[in-house]
């Protein structure tokens, strides 16, 4: 272990000998890039152009009079390509690929987002690429398997431990240890050993640095209040950077999943349900028991049940720089259904439970106050989620015809 990237008391890079090596180069690669404009600028401009940056800043007009309290703004990451704001992560950590001179990357990943993202930067930097992703949500996440698969990535569904996140995490630790010489790992989110939470982190903040100066031009002054989901936390800090130093309150919003008390959900920073523990080489609020045996989580989206949480968020959370809120999966399907028909936007469900905390909120706030909602992704992916949950006839009607010309 090496006493780096330490966030309070969390944080750190715990790692096995063989892996120090390939962290020391990551680590003074990115260290370079950090402290270069030039590097900074070849993103920004890779961002412009190949995914659609600037994001707008939405103003939700008919929430905002629906609930007849704060305005409502929504930075709409939906609009990236690929659809979420896991590319900002993806492009940048590929970038840093090309300067170390390596040839092929793997990734995991819950909701597939990610992998999407990883797989599409693949095929655009001519990397081999394998993601590995839990064969629970490769079931939940379909449409983006087949697309990560005609990318060109191959996936590989986990069958071990919960089959979920953590289990493609430890998977993808494991094929690094074998290939370090020609693979990096791009990890996802905004957790494991240092320079990962930082480096993320830093990718992300796009999102919050174009916020601001968005707000600023709107409405000539800053938000009162920002809202993201926390998942591993790599949207969150991204939006949250652009205000760290400015007077405006930070909220998480983690997946309340059937309710806190049910034992079902992934809050790790708003319950009591989460203690400190070291896994996947960093510190930080893991939902263990007290043997430190990782638990189950649950969550309707496949994005944010992962069992830890970010070292720099559970900073946050002791030092209260930040306020961690969770939604029931009920509340959150309310939310979607609220901000499809009031909005014509369809958020993806991860998303949905930063609009389920904000939505909350709103009414108890004043109509000069000023809200924004991190809109990480778009909701088309949820479709067999969604229609499940919604109970829609005419679509199982779709499926069993389309099963039905499988079986013919
Ligand atoms: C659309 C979307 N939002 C949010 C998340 C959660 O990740 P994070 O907390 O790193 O932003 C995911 C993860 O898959 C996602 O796909």
């Amino acid at each position: 272990m090496k006493h780096r990237g330490y966030y309070g008391g969390f944080g750190g890079a715990f790692l096995p000998e063989i892996l120090i090596p390939t962290f020391d180069e990551l680590v003074s690669v990115f260290e370079s890039a950090k402290t270069d404009p030039g590097f900074r600028n070849q993103y920004e401009t890779l961002m412009a152009q190949y995914s659609g940056r600037p994001t707008p800043l939405t103003f939700a007009a008919n929430l905002t009079r629906h609930f007849d309290g704060a305005k409502i703004y929504i930075k709409r990451e939906d609009l990236n390509h690929t659809g979420a704001h896991k590319a900002n992560n993806v492009m940048g950590q590929g970038l840093l690929v090309k300067k170390m001179g390596k040839t092929r990357v793997i990734a995991e990943t819950g909701a597939g987002q990610h992998g999407v993202a990883c797989a599409t930067m693949a095929a655009k930097f001519g990397f081999d690429c394998t993601i590995y992703m839990g064969e629970k949500d490769v079931m939940r996440q379909r449409p983006n398997v087949f697309w990560m698969e005609q990318l060109g990535a191959t996936v590989v569904p986990v069958t071990d431990g919960t089959k979920i996140l953590k289990d493609a995490i430890n998977q993808a630790f494991r094929d690094w240890v074998t290939n370090m010489d020609t693979t990096h790992y791009v990890l996802g989110t905004a957790c494991g050993p240092h320079p990962f939470p930082e480096m993320v982190a830093w990718f992300q903040s796009i999102i919050g640095i174009e916020a601001k100066q968005q707000i600023l031009d709107l409405e000539g002054r800053l938000p009162d209040r920002v809202y993201a989901c926390v998942g591993g936390g790599s949207n969150a800090l991204g939006l949250f950077a652009g205000f760290l130093d400015d007077p405006v309150e930070l909220v998480g919003v983690e997946a309340g999943g059937k309710g806190i008390d049910t034992g079902f959900h992934a809050a790790r920073l708003s319950s009591t349900d989460a203690g400190a523990g070291i896994a996947q080489g960093y510190k930080t609020y893991f939902l263990q028991d007290d043997d430190g045996q990782m638990k189950e989580t649950h969550s309707i989206s496949a994005g944010l049940d992962y069992v830890g949480v970010s070292p720099i968020l559970a900073h946050m959370h002791e030092t209260k720089t930040a306020r961690f809120e969770s939604a029931t999966d009920a509340e959150v399907v309310d939310a979607l259904k609220l901000t499809m028909r009031s909005e014509g936007i369809i958020p993806a469900l991860e998303s949905a439970h930063a609009f389920a905390g904000a939505f909350r909120e709103a009414p108890t706030l004043s109509r000069d106050q000023i809200i924004i909602i991190n809109q990480s992704g778009r909701g088309d992916k949820d479709i067999f989620t969604v229609a499940d949950v919604l109970n829609d006839p005419e679509w199982k009607t779709f499926i069993q015809t389309k099963a039905a010309q499988y079986h013919a």
